[in-house]
């Protein structure tokens, strides 16, 4: 077995690590000092390019296919992690899918897709981390401002599912408390993705701030929160999004 005790740096787990706001946490945790793991669903030649760039600024990260639709796939993720680096203190939710429509045409495939990865797969994520993690361990979930107030008509079922995200997050954040986890969610707004890339540039204008994020303002907060500065904070959802759910 491949396993890497070398030193006793601690060790982060990013689920959709290989592009966007995933890519650049895993990079940021990297540059604070963590070993990291980080999933990919679709996309080996991104995680691979993610891995070399930790690698050519000094660091160390490995990357496991999971579909975070797949419970099981989720569950051998962590262990794959947890036992190649030794140990599991902080984990970031952020892989997640948008599916946009109204009720009229919205399909049951879709709805499925979105609560089984965006919902479900958060939960199952969360369990198999907290099973492997001491007190003092960090989870971090990656929600949408769309939680706050529906954005387009169209997002109904993405906001339904950050929304039960956020709630999540309360909830577990209590239920984790005594042990030592603290549970937090970063609720960005619209961030320059592959996902947003076709409508970004139209978003802009309903910013109040006149600006779309970057994926390192959310990798920003990431760090925050998984680091010590953060210590007294738990079952909060914070709203970064130029002001666009004010
Ligand atoms: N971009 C925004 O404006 C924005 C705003 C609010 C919230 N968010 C949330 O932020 C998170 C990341 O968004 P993004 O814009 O960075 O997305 P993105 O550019 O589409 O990247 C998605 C990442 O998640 C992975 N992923 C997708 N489905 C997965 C699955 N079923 N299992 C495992 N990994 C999966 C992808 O892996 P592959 O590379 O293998 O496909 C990729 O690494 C999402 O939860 C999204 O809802 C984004």
């Amino acid at each position: 077995m491949n396993t890497d005790r070398s030193n006793e740096k601690e060790v982060a787990l990013v689920f959709g690590g290989s592009r966007g706001i995933g890519a650049a946490a895993v990079r940021r945790l990297s540059y604070d000092g963590f070993s990291v793991g980080f999933t990919y669903v679709s996309r080996p030649d991104s995680a691979q390019h993610v891995v070399d760039a930790v690698a050519a600024d000094g660091g160390h990260a490995l990357a496991v296919q999971a579909d975070s639709a797949d419970a099981a796939a989720i569950r051998q993720a962590v262990e794959k992690v947890a036992t190649h680096f030794g140990r599991l203190d902080v984990v970031v939710i952020n892989a997640g899918v948008l599916r946009l429509g109204t009720i009229d045409t919205f399909t049951l495939e879709d709805l499925d897709q979105v609560l089984q990865v965006n919902v479900r797969g958060v939960y199952v994520a969360i369990q198999a981390a907290v099973a492997r993690m001491g007190g003092d361990g960090r989870i971090i979930t990656i929600g949408s401002n769309s939680a706050v107030r529906p954005l387009t008509p169209a997002g109904t079922v993405y906001g339904m599912s950050k929304a039960a995200v956020a709630a999540m997050v309360k909830g577990l954040a209590l239920e984790l408390a005594p042990r030592g986890i603290r549970v937090n969610n970063i609720q960005p707004g619209p961030i320059r993705t592959d996902m947003t890339a076709e409508h970004i540039e139209r978003i802009k204008d309903m910013v109040p701030l006149k600006q779309v994020g970057e994926t390192e303002d959310i990798a920003e907060l990431v760090s925050y929160l998984a680091g010590a500065s953060s210590r007294y904070m738990t079952g909060s959802s914070l709203t970064i999004d130029g002001g666009m759910a004010l």
